[in-house]
């Protein structure tokens, strides 16, 4: 099934790696102009190039989603080379494992600025340059959302309120047709989020076999997500939040909180 995302405006903020930028080419391979945005010109310039191999009309910008004027000064010269956005991902975030005693106030604090604040950053200075009505509004957000995960207070903590945002936007936007939905992805091969929380291949196989579906994901996976979420198919769900993790979060996510946690507080012990 192909869908046309042609004259479409797509921005993704955070959208020069893994998951996120896998959203960006799914776009890309549709025929939208994508727009990306983390804070490594590097990565951003890299984005921009493989973006626009694919065909697309590509751009970037540089901004950390936790200064709000940047942020807001790269959407509008978006907004003005590109026109007004038909779709928002924002899926900025940082995570590493650490029991809480374990962690310092800025530790958590770098997680809740940059998932959480940077979520309603993006969301607010996105409104004046959203499509209304008809724009769709997507948060990558995260299992630990709604499953308590040990080492994972902070990623837990402001996920969960990433996944409230959803809801409260949804209700303010939804009178100006505007969409605002959560998509959660599972755990998904290859990404610096498996990195960190499965970082040796026994865990990697463990978190296999614990999805139903007895497969990591891939960022197209994801993508193809956001794609159905951004499409007429999709015009009546709004304040949704919807796992794409074959099954994982049923369950199978649970153990990751045991693996984890265990490995942590080895760590923590010296390697006892
Ligand atoms: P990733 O490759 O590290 O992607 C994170 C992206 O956000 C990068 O483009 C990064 O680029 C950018 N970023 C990070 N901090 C930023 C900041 N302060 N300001 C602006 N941009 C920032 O991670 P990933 O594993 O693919 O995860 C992507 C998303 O999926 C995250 O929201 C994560 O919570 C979610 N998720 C991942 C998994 C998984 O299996 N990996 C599972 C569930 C949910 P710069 O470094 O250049 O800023
Ligand atoms: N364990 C405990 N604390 C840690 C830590 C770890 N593994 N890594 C960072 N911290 C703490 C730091 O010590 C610091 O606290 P302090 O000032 O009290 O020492 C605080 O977190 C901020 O660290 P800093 O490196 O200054 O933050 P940053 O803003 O440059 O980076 C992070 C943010 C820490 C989230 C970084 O890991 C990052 O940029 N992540 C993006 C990529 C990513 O996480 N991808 C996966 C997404 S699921």
């Amino acid at each position: 099934m192909n869908l046309d995302c042609g004259g479409m405006t797509v921005v993704v903020v955070g959208g020069t790696s893994g998951i996120n930028r896998g959203i960006a080419e799914s776009f890309a391979k549709c025929g939208a102009r994508v727009a990306v945005a983390s804070r490594s010109q590097e990565k951003v310039d890299d984005t921009v190039e493989g973006l626009t191999a694919l065909g697309a009309e590509a751009m970037g910008f540089v901004a950390d989603v936790r200064d709000l004027q940047a942020i807001k000064n790269g959407l509008a010269n978006v907004a003005q080379a590109f026109g007004e956005f038909d779709v928002l991902i924002s899926g900025a975030a940082g995570n590493f494992p650490a029991l809480a005693n374990g962690m310092s106030a800025n530790g958590f604090k770098a997680v809740v600025d940059i998932d959480l604040l940077g979520t309603f950053h993006v969301l607010q200075s996105a409104y004046e340059h959203l499509k209304k009505p008809g724009a769709s509004v997507i948060n990558i957000s995260a299992p630990q959302a709604f499953l308590p995960m040990v080492a994972q207070s902070h990623v837990c903590a402001a996920k969960a309120g990433v996944d409230m945002i959803t809801r409260t936007f949804a209700m303010e936007w939804g009178p100006v047709g505007v969409r605002v939905n959560s998509v959660v992805p599972g755990p998904i091969d290859g990404t610096e989020g498996m990195r960190r929380l499965a970082p040796t291949q026994e865990l990697l196989t463990l978190t296999t076999h614990s999805v139903p579906l007895r497969r990591l994901g891939r960022a197209e996976d994801v993508g193809n997500l956001c794609l159905f979420l951004s499409s007429p198919m999709a015009s009546y769900v709004s304040g949704a939040i919807i796992p794409v993790d074959g099954g994982w979060s049923l369950a199978g996510a649970a153990s990751m909180s045991a693996t984890l946690g265990d490995l942590v507080m080895q760590m923590a012990d010296g390697g006892q």
